[in-house]
């Protein structure tokens, strides 16, 4: 591999590229790279046919085995404006949206698994997104190729990272900035319904240290806690004896954000004026985000209640329940996650306008500040950070309320979100191609997470046996809703 390398002068391949064809990209570049830098045979990179029958055909796929990945790769003719765009002044990233679609509906014909990498070139331009079961997400962008250290560089890189990410949990975080809209209720089902059902190794984060909902929900809501976040952060003494965390059978972890200390000492750290200015704030935000973040690719140690030995673990699957509201926590939970999660109260068009204001205001402020830092990683950078949105979970849907027809709930919905959000990046991942057909189609991704009154005693503490295993029996028939959307090719 090292002596093709030498050989090929990727400098002069990719001048030669310029102004030419999508074929020709391929040929000449996008091949020879793979099979240098990614070890792909030629007969492993293929067209691959949509299984659904339809015209679409992918433009490379590159088969691994056990030791290489699979990958979908996209190419544009060289400079094409269709190239997704990454604006670090707001982090966020436009269209790939129909890599997004290969991803999502190709990797039937393959070995019956799911391809975990989607790459988008013109053969200058690097943008590789991550698939997780269907969750499809951006994890590197390459501005140029060619910049500062060159070709041979940032390809190496490329490959090192995408093998380090696949090993990486991925961070979920549900968050809507208006209250009681369901954030907890659904980061309980998917903790349950992902290590239940699906085997996952899942770290549950309770962010919300004036409410601890998502602790209660698991009945851990007595004894002294550490504050996760200072607990993720390792700045706590693991041989305390308060409870860092309890273990839920084998594959779930709760982590508690509840402390031992007041809710006054949570406001106090939540409270940004505590730090001299925004920038103030937002550079302890980046910090922790940057520590905890390193922690949890490494695996975690966790300090199990009642015995002295630390347990070493990594996970699949993190799942962060944000608080309401805007403040360190809930920008510290936006900060660590691939994909975030947007609960609304159907019955309440607030919940929306909050979402709105979120995604066009709050965001954008957010990663203006944080990501990237520097001019280098601007014009290079390979571990972005850049969440995006899932499904909308539209939830408290009542199907049997004579008021409202499916029709309308995409209109309501829509009218806020068509209008609103048009030009930013939620559009990647709420709507779809369908979006042409306007808003009588389905003009956006959403779930309908339907009104449970079982669900509505989870909050209950006083749930006699019968009724607990009742609405535990709920809360995975609605896991099943959530994740056969949200990871639609989640296997056990
Ligand atoms: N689909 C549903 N059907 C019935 N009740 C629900 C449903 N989803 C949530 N609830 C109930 O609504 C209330 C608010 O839900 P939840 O606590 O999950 O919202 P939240 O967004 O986390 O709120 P907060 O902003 O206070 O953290 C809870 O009592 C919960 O049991
Ligand atoms: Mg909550």
């Amino acid at each position: 591999m090292k002596n093709k390398e030498e050989k090929i002068d990727w400098n002069q391949v990719i001048d030669s590229l310029s102004e030419k064809n999508e074929a020709f990209v391929e040929d000449k570049f996008v091949k020879p790279w793979l099979k240098t830098f990614f070890g792909y045979d030629e007969d492993a990179m293929t067209r691959q046919d949509s299984p659904k029958g339809s015209k679409k055909r992918t433009d490379i796929l590159a088969l691994g085995d056990n030791e290489k990945f699979s990958v979908i790769v996209e190419v544009k003719h060289h400079g094409s404006k269709d190239f997704p765009d990454f604006n670090p002044e707001t982090g966020i990233v436009s269209d790939f949206e129909q890599l997004t679609e290969y991803l999502r509906t190709f990797y039937d014909n393959v070995n019956k698994s799911y391809i975990p990498i989607g790459i988008f070139t013109d053969g200058e331009r690097i943008l590789v997104v991550r698939n997780y079961y269907g969750m499809v997400f951006p994890i590197i962008y390459i501005k140029n190729l060619k910049s500062g250290k060159g070709v041979v560089y940032w390809s190496n890189e490329i490959v090192k990272t995408i093998k380090k990410k696949l090993n990486e949990p991925v961070i979920l975080t549900t968050y809507n900035n208006k209250g009681g809209v369901g954030k907890t209720t659904v980061s309980y089902i998917l903790a349950n319904y992902l290590s239940k059902v699906k085997k996952k190794s899942v770290l549950a984060l309770d962010f919300d240290p004036l409410q601890s909902d998502f602790s209660r929900l698991f009945h851990l809501d007595s004894g002294e806690f550490y504050d996760v976040i200072d607990w993720l952060e390792g700045t706590v003494d693991k041989k305390d004896k308060k409870k860092a965390m309890s273990m839920r059978d084998g594959n779930l972890v709760l982590a508690l954000a509840k402390a031992n200390e007041s809710s006054n000492e949570a406001m106090k750290k939540g409270n940004l004026n505590k730090y001299s200015s925004l920038s103030g704030s937002i550079t302890k935000i980046n910090s922790s985000a940057k520590t905890i973040s390193k922690l949890m690719k490494q695996g975690i140690t966790i300090p199990q209640p009642g015995t002295t030995t630390p347990l070493h673990r990594k996970f699949d699957v993190v799942i962060i329940d944000s608080p309401p509201g805007w403040w360190y926590y809930s920008m510290l939970a936006i900060s660590l996650s691939d994909v975030i999660i947007p609960p609304i109260n159907f019955n309440n068009g607030s919940s929306v306008i909050n979402l709105v204001r979120f995604t066009n205001q709050y965001f954008p402020e957010l990663f203006k500040h944080l990501n990237p830092t520097t001019k280098e990683e601007k014009i290079n950078f390979l571990n972005l950070r850049s969440p995006i949105f899932s499904h909308m979970i539209i939830n408290f849907f009542d199907k049997n309320d004579k008021e409202v027809k499916e029709k309308d709930l995409d209109q309501v919905v829509a009218r806020y979100l068509e209008k609103e959000i048009k030009d930013s990046f939620i559009r990647n991942s709420l709507f779809r191609n369908e979006r042409a057909d306007g808003i009588s189609g389905r003009t956006f991704d959403a779930i309908r997470l339907p009104l449970n009154r079982s669900i509505n005693q989870l909050s209950s503490l006083a749930l006699e046996d019968k009724d607990r295993k009742k609405v535990e029996n709920e809360v995975l028939k609605l896991g099943e809703i959530l994740v056969s959307d949200l990871f639609p090719f989640m296997r056990s």
